[in-house]
């Protein structure tokens, strides 16, 4: 799947938006290395703070499906905006523990402009991942 392909799948994952507070509805697309495309859109709430991105919309969903880093091959996300969209700082921490390293991410608009990335430009100097004792 191309770049172009995984950006058309965050703009369809923006239909599945839910967001009458803001109004700004935001697509995010996971490719999977079983050829699976897991969405996530941005889902909010009358109390503001419980709303969620379309980014962890989309990993959250990846992993409750029983998917893990190692399953991801690439990352889309989408918005209404005049440049490609940029995740908040909450998605980045979050995807700088859900997503593989390398992983290409593609921050998009809905005019086909595309700024590819990884997650170490988008969080430099990370706090990461503390290791977790296996039960
Ligand atoms: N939002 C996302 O879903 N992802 C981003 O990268 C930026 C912001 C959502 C949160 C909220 O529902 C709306 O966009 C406006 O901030």
């Amino acid at each position: 799947m191309t770049k172009e392909q995984l950006v058309k799948e965050a703009i369809a994952a923006r239909q599945k938006t839910f967001s009458p507070y803001s109004n700004f509805g935001v697509g995010a697309a996971l490719l999977m290395k079983d050829g699976t495309v897991i969405h996530g859109a941005n889902i909010e709430n009358a109390s503001f703070g419980l709303s969620n991105c379309a980014e962890r919309s989309a990993l959250f969903s990846a992993y409750s499906q029983g998917y893990h880093k190692e399953d991801i091959v690439a990352m889309a996300i989408t918005g209404d905006t005049e440049n490609p969209i940029s995740p908040c700082g909450a998605c980045r921490q979050v995807m700088n523990e859900l997503l593989p390293k390398q992983t290409p991410i593609y921050l998009s608009n809905l005019n086909g402009l595309i700024k590819e990335t990884v997650i170490k430009e988008l969080l430099p100097y990370s706090f990461d991942e503390i290791e977790h004792n296996e039960e």
